[in-house]
């Protein structure tokens, strides 16, 4: 379908009717070892896209105080939003607190005295999960590993007994449990299984459940198919969670929670660009968007290849090099890509554009803000909303 008559391009695109297959999709594999499930808002924090997220009923994980404010303005109930992130701020913990959120999933001993402080002066009880770093190899970009000792995130083990401790001793600590994630873009189960074993031996070793735990939350991380997006649609969260639930020993009564984040979104969003200009140059020739690195910057940042169509021609394919107009050498969407003739004004699709795109938006080069837009049962749809109507609160 050409939707871009009269439509400014560059923009995003969201299939509404593939976002709420996504999500159904989750939500009847998590039901069916009654996982709960916390939206990593990082990924996609498009108002309609969260708007229908809610409607599920997922929780929302947060990493900074202007997500948990959106988060609260889209109507996501307080006791379902977690709060993660190394670097949490006063005014954020303050405001988090205010707003009694579920959990904070602290990152560090200094990080968990800071809210124990902050907690006092308000005379308020700060729930907390601890975050570890359980030195497991998500075998996924270097960029987007988290759960390495190289990595800034979490507490090491070797400092968990002295954060174990002081939640004991602290009045106004509420230990809820502990927090993991490995990494993003995860293709293969076998990091799960390993983080799953991790986690049964750091339950054991600090004898978890004698804190009274109610929660272990295993972060994100499950990839999506960004070769073949037409063909895997929907990730396989069935297997995903059958791993979990087959590897994961610890108590019946502990709640496990999840943060799916790209896994829920990246699909049922495409970038929709125009070719401006095509150029011979030594030995290829590149196709000019007008959209640039600004509007995706997965490629520039970690080598990620999306799928590129251009919806306004068929037949013959030939290669060429994709690049947007950005002032950047690294402004590249793809070398070598293989499309058929392709000409100043045709439209291109780059795909799998739902995660990690307009949330990662740019305004370099003074560069305008994308619009979105929505395909809602297969209809093209403008639902307005204005930017401003984002929270930016702190
Ligand atoms: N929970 C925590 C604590 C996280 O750090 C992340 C992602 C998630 C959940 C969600 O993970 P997901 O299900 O989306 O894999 N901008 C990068 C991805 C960064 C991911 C950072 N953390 C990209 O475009 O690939």
């Amino acid at each position: 379908m050409d939707t871009t008559s009269g439509i400014k391009t560059p923009y995003y695109l969201y299939d509404l009717d593939l976002l709420r297959q996504t999500l159904e999709e989750a939500r009847q594999a998590a039901g069916r070892y009654d996982y709960h499930i916390h939206y990593a808002i990082k990924a996609n924090h498009n108002p309609i896209v969260t708007g229908i997220i809610n409607d599920y009923g997922f929780g929302v994980d947060c990493v900074s105080g202007n997500e948990v404010m959106e988060a609260l303005h889209r109507g996501f109930p307080a006791e379902k939003i977690v709060y993660a992130g190394v670097g949490k701020s006063d005014d954020e913990i303050r405001q988090a607190l205010e707003n009694d959120i579920f959990c904070f999933n602290v990152e560090s001993l200094e990080e968990l005295q800071v809210i124990d402080e902050i907690a006092s002066e308000m005379k308020k009880t700060a729930r907390i999960a601890l975050r570890v770093n359980p030195g497991v190899q998500a075998h996924t970009h270097k960029y987007i590993t988290t759960g390495l000792d190289e990595n800034k995130f979490g507490i090491h083990p070797s400092q968990m007994q002295e954060a174990l401790d002081l939640c004991r001793t602290s009045q106004r600590l509420d230990f809820r449990g502990l927090h993991f994630h490995i990494g993003s873009q995860i293709t293969s189960l076998q990091p799960f299984a390993e983080l799953c074993n991790r986690v049964n031996e750091i339950w054991k070793e600090f004898d978890i459940s004698s804190m009274g735990a109610t929660i272990v939350n295993l972060g994100g991380g499950l990839g999506v198919n960004y070769e073949d997006p037409e063909g895997n649609p929907v990730p396989d969260f069935q297997s995903f969670f059958d791993v979990i639930a087959e590897n994961l020993r610890i108590p019946q009564h502990i709640q496990v929670h999840f943060e799916l984040g790209r896994s829920l979104v990246a699909q049922c969003g495409s970038l929709i660009t125009r070719v401006m200009y095509t150029k011979k140059g030594v030995d290829k020739e590149f196709v000019i968007t007008d959209a640039g690195m600004t509007e995706l910057m997965r490629p520039s940042l970690y080598q990620a290849k999306h799928k590129i169509e251009n919806t306004s021609n068929a037949g013959e394919t030939f290669l060429y090099d994709v690049v947007g107009p950005v002032c950047e050498s690294s402004d590249v969407f793809g070398k070598a890509v293989e499309l058929p003739v392709t000409r100043r004004g045709h439209i291109l699709a780059i795909k799998s554009c739902g995660a990690y795109a307009e949330s990662m938006m740019l305004r370099y080069n003074m560069r305008a803000r994308a619009r979105s837009y929505f395909l809602d049962s297969g209809e093209f749809a403008k639902y307005d909303f204005l930017e401003k109507d984002l929270r930016n609160v702190v």
